[in-house]
């Protein structure tokens, strides 16, 4: 007797096994719901972007920050840089000098850079941990602090830099390309001709329906008052951030004023800036600000 198999009765009578006719449908079932769930997220999450007030975003971020125990650890801060920062700032840093750190958090990057015999500034807009990184800063026996800065912007004022650290991932949680640009260039403005800055970000492929759907629902939203359109890989996840491809990052960069020197994705998106017009930068206006209007 011959063996009857499924596919002799595939080829025989042409047509799929009950079996397999119920998982192909259990199967698409299950992806027209997750594709159904992610459009609803990304609505519902345009809707409230739309409508967010710059209190409101505020308020997302530190509220995600307060939960996330790893930004205030003695540990965690005290050990420094990640492997491919450290690899970006041996091969395009000076050897020495004076390095602004923005959204520096608790201090992580403060400590590396102290480590390697840097002089540094670090400046965090979350009160909460820019306290915390000047106290473990100074239990560890530096003379450093963290100072409190304003969202979204340069915070350097009239300061010089040799080499300037957007701090891990916070180019991604700057909530508009304008923004994004403005803070770029206060940034060169600090720099002399040469001077590199190291920026992080969340990398994205092609946008996904959560984006798409995001995007659509905020565009009407900030029509309808008026305001600065969305882009397409702003998110709420839970705080703001924005999934940069990697020609919106040239281009950004670039009508900052920038030359994109590296660019990675991996193991964390990444990217070496230097100035474009090989000239010194001139101070640009900064928002300076103290913890205590910080807090109020
Ligand atoms: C991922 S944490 C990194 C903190 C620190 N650099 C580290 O590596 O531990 C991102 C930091 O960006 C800050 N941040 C969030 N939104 C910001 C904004 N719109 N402007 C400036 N800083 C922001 C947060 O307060 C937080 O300290």
């Amino acid at each position: 007797m011959i063996p009857y198999s499924s596919s002799m009765r595939r080829r025989v009578l042409g047509r799929r096994s009950p079996a397999e006719i119920a998982v192909a449908a259990h199967l698409r079932g299950k992806a027209l719901l997750t594709r159904a769930f992610r459009m609803a997220m990304g609505a519902h999450d345009g809707l409230w972007l739309g409508f967010a007030s710059e209190t409101f975003l505020t308020t997302l971020d530190e509220r995600y920050y307060a939960g996330q125990g790893m930004y205030l650890d003695a540990g965690y801060n005290g050990a420094g840089l990640h492997e491919w920062e450290r690899a970006q700032i041996a091969e395009h840093f000076p050897a020495s000098g004076r390095i602004g750190v923005t959204a520096a958090g608790a201090g992580r990057e403060v400590f590396g850079l102290l480590q390697l015999g840097y002089e540094v500034v670090g400046f965090e807009a979350n009160v909460a941990l820019a306290e915390r990184g000047t106290e473990l800063l100074q239990a560890a026996g530096h003379d450093v602090e963290v100072r409190c800065s304003v969202r979204d912007h340069w915070p350097g004022g009239e300061d010089r830099f040799d080499a300037v650290i957007l701090g891990w991932g916070s180019y991604t949680l700057i909530a508009s390309r304008n923004r994004r640009i403005a803070l770029l260039r206060g940034v060169a403005g600090a720099l002399p001709a040469s001077g590199p800055v190291l920026i992080s970000f969340f990398s994205r492929g092609a946008a996904t329906t959560y984006h798409r759907s995001l995007h659509r629902v905020a565009s009407v939203a900030r029509r309808l008052q008026q305001r600065e359109g969305p882009a397409v890989g702003d998110a709420l996840s839970p705080n703001f951030v924005h999934y940069f491809d990697p020609e919106q990052l040239a281009s950004e960069v670039a009508e900052a004023g920038f030359d994109l020197v590296t660019f990675a994705e991996k193991p964390y998106g990444h990217a070496i800036l230097q100035k474009a017009d090989g000239r010194n930068g001139t101070a640009v206006a900064s928002l300076p600000t103290t913890c205590a209007a910080n807090r109020a």
